[in-house]
């Protein structure tokens, strides 16, 4: 195991493994899709599905991956000892998943560069009617070469941290770098909060309205929760594959998930309110941050600095998931297809390359893809429902099962124990025996009744 290298310490794991929950997860689309799916309810859902399924399955992910050492399909194979095919499947659609995730994250994350680079310009130096601000976004997404461009260069900057041996180094960057990220978004929370009009988006985000509960808000809700806490198709696997038997499993994994959730619910506060405040619509989607977070800048002293420190952290932020999510299918082909490292990078590049720029051409670029016939959506949010919630959520169903009924839930108890202990240890054999697998089947069923069926 020595070999593949591992975490330098505990700090160095919990850095790692927050620098991948936290990311564009939670500050581009918890916001947008809370906006979409009827506000506080979906918060409700969202953190009771973060207690309830993902803190049990990171624990399941972490010690499944630091048990075999592998990724996700060499763990399955080893644990299941054999050609199981189920276990194969999950296997296949957990690299799949981290294939077609990293090729969409990236495209946002390269309209974060754009953003940067007009913000550094002084577009958004002076008040700017929400007007404009939309002319602004239209055009930039409108604009095929340049997406494409910025799509590209992300994939080609993760790839380069990946294979440059500086992923240490942008891990360790952001031990500093995301104190001041949260710092950034108090203040902007602070000035969207203070905003006339802001209670109607505070009440929005924390009253709950239950007449608004429906299938798909609950499956969307369940799948943001995997989503921001990197869970469901193996990165923690992988991650954990890196643990050394020192660690702490119980304490990091509560860490993470608290980092996680703790920025998304700022950013909650920094974007909502001020959606109501400026006159926006709650259901924007993907591109509620773009126009709301520019409008915040343009509106507070010193706001080009903010501006510019913003984006530029946001973009750290997310190359430290990037990098995380493009790991699984990297070592995927370097553990079980014993490929050269350079050349794993590479194919995983070629393929995010193919996958993406659709998604990138599919806001507004290319009509087609923006609004595909027959189902009035965009390719962007067809693959981000498939490969991001509905995905994710069945790659945790089958690790819940995987380590509750398949492997040997004692050796799994044994991976979690630190120095003797681990308090939770009836709470978790419950949870993942029962409570997590049986939610998410629930929940399945629901949307598949309230949206299909009736
Ligand atoms: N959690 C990250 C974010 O919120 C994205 C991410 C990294 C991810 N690794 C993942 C999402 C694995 C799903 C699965 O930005």
């Amino acid at each position: 195991m020595s070999s593949r290298g591992s975490w330098s310490s505990k700090i160095g794991f919990i850095l790692a493994g927050a620098g991948s929950a936290v990311g564009l997860g939670a500050i581009w689309r918890f916001p947008y899709m809370t906006g979409e799916n009827g506000g506080a309810v979906f918060v409700l859902i969202y953190l009771a599905c973060c207690f309830l399924i993902g803190y049990p399955v990171m624990l399941a992910e972490l010690s499944l991956g630091r048990h075999s050492g592998k990724n996700p399909v060499g763990m399955f194979r080893q644990l299941a000892s054999g050609g199981n095919l189920l276990w194969k499947a999950v296997g296949g659609l957990c690299v799949t998943s981290g294939l077609v995730i990293f090729a969409w994250y990236s495209v946002i994350a390269g309209w974060v560069v754009g953003y940067l680079f007009k913000t550094l310009e002084g577009t958004f130096n002076t008040t700017l009617s929400p007007a404009v601000i939309d002319d602004i976004f239209a055009n930039f997404v409108r604009n095929p070469l340049l997406v494409m461009l910025l799509h590209a260069l992300i994939i080609g900057a993760t790839a380069f941290v990946l294979t440059g041996g500086v992923k240490g180094g942008i891990e360790m960057l952001s031990k500093w770098l995301m104190p001041l990220l949260f710092f950034l978004l108090v203040i902007l929370a602070i000035r969207s909060v203070t905003l006339d009009g802001a209670m109607e988006g505070i009440r929005f985000y924390l009253y709950p309205d239950l007449s608004k509960i429906t299938g798909i808000v609950v499956l969307k809700a369940m799948g943001q929760a995997l989503f921001s806490l990197s869970l469901g198709m193996g990165t923690m696997i992988t991650y954990g594959s890196y643990l050394s038997k020192k660690e702490n499993i119980p304490s990091s994994a509560m860490w993470v998930t608290i980092f996680a959730v703790g920025v998304s619910l700022l950013a909650g506060f920094v974007i909502l309110p001020a959606v109501a405040a400026l006159g926006g619509s709650f259901t924007e989607g993907p591109d509620l941050i773009f126009k709301v977070i520019p409008s915040i800048f343009s509106l507070m002293p010193g706001g080009y600095f903010f501006g510019v420190g913003f984006f530029l952290l946001l973009i750290i932020a997310a190359l430290t998931s990037t990098v995380s999510i493009m790991e699984v299918p990297v070592a995927y082909f370097v553990d079980e297809r014993k490929w050269p490292r350079k050349r794993a990078v590479l194919l995983v590049t070629l393929i995010a390359w193919l996958i993406g720029t659709p998604a990138a051409l599919s806001q507004g670029a290319s009509s087609f893809l923006t609004d595909l016939p027959g189902i009035s959506s965009s390719f962007f949010d067809v693959i981000s429902t498939l490969f991001g919630d509905i995905s994710l959520s069945i790659g945790a169903f089958f690790i819940a099962l995987f380590i509750a009924w398949k492997w040997d839930l004692s050796l799994a108890v044994e991976e979690m124990r630190h120095e003797g202990k681990f308090e939770i240890e009836k709470a978790w054999r419950f949870c993942i025996k029962f409570v997590s697998p049986v939610i998410i089947l629930v929940i399945f069923l629901f949307t598949l009744w309230s949206n299909f069926l009736s």
